[in-house]
């Protein structure tokens, strides 16, 4: 194949792996805890061949990769997903595909791309029903083996969604129902969402489709006890735009936050749509109600990174989330969503204990930046070195910051089946600049700032990731 094009999304912490690699046993520095046992899966953007056009790291092939923790040894697998895409990419060996912009394809292949289920399978993961999927955003989840790794395609529900799925679906630990929904449901830049509820056996029980106020990205959504919540922010999506060879994504404050609530009992037509400031929310952390009150926290953009303008021009970049707090009083003669910062320091890809989603919490973990560390990126200080633990009951936060090293997503294990609320180990996979290799770092839960108890060393790069979970032994 030819050499990967000059693109930061494609250097150092990002350049992809082109193998697939089984490392039985990975060298331990410190101690990893005994009783941390089971698999820790991350999902993230590993394209196959170099980009045909411009790189966006939304889009390359899903590549998994599977940290397994048995009484303090750690091995580590990764595997492509082989989707259709992935499959035509491999025999041709050139790029086809333009990520954002389906029409971007040679026209042999439009009808393919228009009509594909599986996308590129590269987002996040999910346990679900005795299934492991994987999921993107624009296509159907796509299931994988969660002991092999081998893909076995595209997952409808026994031919029940026949829209995309979101990334982030919600698991009430209550009932073991899961919940999620779509955006641009019913093909590329339309205005459709989609609502799906699944039994905890896997079956699909219940889904609508209904219009969203504006085609929009809408990465994530909150479910508390009572409520279901559509964050509808303004990242637009736009046909004639595309069609044009403008942005089809673009950021478009003047379009406002529409927040649509939605009873859990209820279908959409008892949604109510609340104005709210433009923001942008890649990820809530959690949200709960009481008394027709909704709270909830989120990694909040006052404009976001990564997507243009409308016209072309770009936005300010290194820009950084924070944590804040969405509060929205039903009871209210005209309801608003009043947001408001809890610190001053970066939030991304927040966690919480799992056990207390949709609840009443306490604790959450997230990664952030420290900027008195350099970020090693010519140009850009958008780099997350930090994990901190949050206290959303106090505000209080502890952190611990890897000197030259990029954090991915958290993952909270419990300690043991007694354990309360965020008692447990913190797990991150760390990409260490200097050797360019990485670590699966695990942390005590409740005590993020002493540092790592133990690293897991694999001998080679875990490219970025996006998400993962946990599958316990
Ligand atoms: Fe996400």
């Amino acid at each position: 194949m030819k050499p990967w094009p000059d693109n930061e999304f494609l250097k150092g912490y990002y350049e992809p792996l082109t193998a697939e690699c089984t490392a039985p046993d990975l060298v331990i520095e410190g101690e990893i805890p005994k009783d941390l046992n089971g698999t820790f899966y991350r999902n993230g953007p590993n394209p196959q061949v170099p980009p045909k056009n411009d790189y966006h790291f939304f889009t390359g092939d899903g590549m998994i990769h599977a940290f397994t923790f048995n009484k303090g040894r750690v091995s580590h697998k990764n595997r492509w997903a082989r989707t259709e895409r992935f499959k035509i990419e491999q025999r041709t060996g050139e790029s086809l595909f333009s990520g954002m912009n389906p029409l971007e394809t040679p026209p042999e292949y439009l009808d393919f791309v228009l009509t594909d289920k599986e996308g590129v399978a590269n987002t996040s993961v999910l346990l679900h029903g005795e299934r492991m999927l994987l999921l993107e955003e624009g296509h159907l989840p796509f299931e994988m083996d969660p002991d092999t790794l081998e893909s076995h395609g595209a997952w409808s529900f026994y031919g029940k969604l026949n829209t995309t799925m979101s990334a982030h679906p919600k698991v009430d630990p209550v009932t073991g129902e899961l919940l999620f929904h779509a955006y641009m449901a019913t093909g590329p830049f339309s205005d459709d969402m989609g609502l799906y509820r699944v039994n905890k056996e896997g079956f699909m029980v219940e889904s609508y489709v209904f219009k969203a106020p504006y085609s929009a990205m809408v990465h994530d959504f909150v479910v508390t006890e009572n409520y279901i919540l559509f964050p509808v922010m303004p990242i637009s999506g736009n046909m004639d735009r595309a069609m044009a060879g403008k942005p089809p994504f673009a950021w478009e404050p003047e379009l406002g936050t529409k927040v649509g609530i939605m009873p859990r009992d209820g279908t959409p037509e008892d949604m109510q749509w609340i104005d709210g400031d433009p923001c942008y929310v890649f990820h809530f952390m959690n949200g709960r109600d009481k008394g027709g009150v909704i709270t909830l926290e989120a990694c909040h953009f006052d404009s976001p990174p990564l997507f243009p303008m409308a016209d072309g021009t770009p936005t300010p970049p290194n820009i950084h989330p924070s944590l804040s707090r969405w509060i929205i009083d039903l009871n209210a003669a005209k309801p608003g969503v009043k947001m408001e910062y809890l610190a001053d320091h970066g939030a991304e890809f927040p966690v919480i204990d799992p056990r207390y989603a949709m609840r009443d919490y306490t604790h959450g973990w997230y990664t952030s930046t420290d900027r008195s560390i350099p970020a090693g990126i010519p140009g850009s200080d958008v780099v997350y070195n930090a994990i901190v633990h949050f206290n959303v009951k106090t505000n209080q936060a502890d952190r611990y910051a890897f000197e030259a090293g990029y954090v991915s997503e958290p993952m909270f294990v419990q300690r043991n089946a007694s354990a309360g609320e965020g008692e447990g180990y913190v797990l991150t996979c760390v990409y260490d600049i200097p050797s360019n290799t990485s670590a699966l770092c695990v942390f005590d839960a409740q005590n993020i700032s002493a540092g790592p108890l133990g690293k897991a060393w694999v001998s080679h790069r875990v490219p970025v990731c996006f998400h993962g979970t946990w599958r316990s032994a």
